[in-house]
């Protein structure tokens, strides 16, 4: 049998394109109507260059773009065009890099990110596996420059209201799961989230992420009415972490108002995935996580770093998961022990090994958000700034009202991330603070002392 072309199966150094519609509506539509016609098409963040790290893309083989155009003209989809993937090379570029004691294997990799080649796991293994201080040094280098060309020096601000810390579920790291007797659990009413959410808002922050355990109180019809509020009220992105709920209650909380959907994969190892997870199924996560996309959220996932029994090759297989699912927001973080959970006792994941990852997630996803997670400012004081130096480009507030966040106990000596926190960091790492956030809310630094670095020059 012959193969027509859009039956062939991409193989990485082909060139690509992609499609971009005016909305999500129209891509989702575009995406459906091409998977009937059997392309091979995936929803990917739009890549670097060619719009903005929060919005959606249809990814597809160059050769095919003729015949796609023909399938999408014949409709009345909204497209606004089809781009190709530009491969940059950046060898002369990186011409500092290539001058560092580098050994030869990690330098071949290396130039492989810097001519826009696509990596295979043992390229990426090589690149976690990086030890000495001048290969470290390479790598975040690298990782520094594909963050600026993709995400430019904004670092973007979020907070988060962690609403309600009952957990039905039991997973072995989390200090909120259902056997942990030990914790004052808590649920906030749809008021007092309003009431933070305000808080939020008025710092200028533009998106409120609202989290919760796995917690069934929260039906259905409540999670909508508050989406709602918020949307009439502030006019806020919404993001949801409220773990699995079912592919309807997505869908409902899609149409209600949410922009964005943090389900993380925690570790893309199955069999480490199943191991952590008692009442979790790695291929159900999985699912979930492609229904997210399918109904047109832009997704968070992630992972932990150093877990019990994880190896380089585990790290390297949660990096090309977020790349294969077209994840929009990765969130890494490291394990830290929880106290009165099956791990507690088990040591926190390294800061190297967390940042050598947020690196390396740069280098492969390029155009998406990467935060510098509450968990690595919680391993180390200055976490959050080194993250920044090494490929992320997000801050998450904890918003939590301070009565309650103590008892958000899903690990141990949480850090408190809050807005002069994040402005600290950001300046500390030489980035640009958001023009959206209002500076006069700062509690603790001196807003002269910020305007004078960011208004001269
Ligand atoms: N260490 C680090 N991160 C944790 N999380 C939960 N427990 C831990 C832990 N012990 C993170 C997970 C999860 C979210 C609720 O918090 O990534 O998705
Ligand atoms: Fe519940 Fe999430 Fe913690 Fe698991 S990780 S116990 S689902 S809050």
């Amino acid at each position: 049998m012959v193969l027509r072309d859009k039956f062939i199966k991409k193989d990485s150094s082909e060139e690509e394109s992609v499609l971009i519609c005016s909305s999500t509506h129209h891509m989702l539509q575009a995406d459906r109507l091409l998977r009937q016609h059997n392309f091979k098409v995936e929803l990917v963040p739009t890549p670097r260059g060619i719009g903005s790290a929060c919005t959606t893309a249809i990814r597809f083989a160059k050769n095919l773009k003729e015949e796609i155009k023909d399938v999408i003209m014949a409709t009345d989809i909204d497209w606004k065009g089809i781009y190709d993937i530009e491969k940059k090379n950046r060898l002369e570029d990186w011409k500092d890099i290539w001058n560092l004691e580098i050994n030869s294997k990690f330098s071949r990799v290396l130039k492989k990110i810097a001519k826009d080649e696509v990596l295979n796991i043992s390229e990426i293994k090589t690149l976690l596996k990086a030890n000495r201080e001048s290969e470290l040094e390479a790598l975040f280098l690298a990782a520094n420059r594909i963050r600026e060309e993709a995400v430019k020096d904004t670092v973007d601000v979020r907070a988060a209201i962690e609403f309600s810390n009952y957990c039905h579920k039991n997973c072995n790291y989390c200090g909120l799961r259902r056997e942990n007797k030990n914790l004052t659990r808590y649920r906030m009413t749809e008021d007092e989230i309003i009431k933070v959410t305000k808080e939020i808002y008025e710092l200028g922050i533009e998106t409120v992420i609202l989290q919760s355990g796995e917690d069934p109180w929260y039906t259905t019809d409540k999670i909508v009415k508050i989406i709602r509020r918020i949307k009439e009220e502030f006019g806020m992105k919404i993001t949801l972490s409220l773990g699995e709920r079912t592919k309807k209650e997505y869908k409902v909380f899609k149409e209600a108002g949410a922009d964005n959907y943090l389900l993380k994969i925690e570790a893309a190892n199955k069999d480490l995935f199943n191991q952590i997870h008692p009442d979790d199924n790695y291929e159900v996560r999985s699912k979930h996580t492609k229904w997210l996309k399918e109904l047109g959220y832009i997704t968070g996932s992630g992972g932990m770093i150093g877990l019990p029994s994880q190896s380089i090759e585990d790290l390297a297989k949660d990096i090309l998961f977020q790349k294969k699912y077209g994840i929009h927001m990765i969130g890494v973080g490291p394990f830290l022990p929880a106290n009165n959970t099956p791990y507690a006792e088990y040591k926190s994941g390294d800061l190297i090994t967390t940042l050598k990852v947020v690196a390396v997630m740069r280098l492969v996803c390029q155009n998406v958000f990467i935060p510098a997670t509450t968990a690595i400012a919680s391993l180390d004081s200055e976490g959050q700034e080194k993250a920044l130096e090494s490929g992320a480009n997000v801050i998450m507030l904890i918003m939590t009202p301070p009565q309650l966040r103590e008892n958000y106990e899903i690990y141990s000596n949480k850090n408190m991330v809050d807005l002069d926190w994040a402005v600290e960091s950001i300046m500390a790492a030489n980035r640009k603070i958001p023009e959206y956030l209002n500076l006069d809310k700062l509690n603790r630094i001196d807003r002269s002392e910020v305007d004078a670095r960011y208004t001269t020059g």
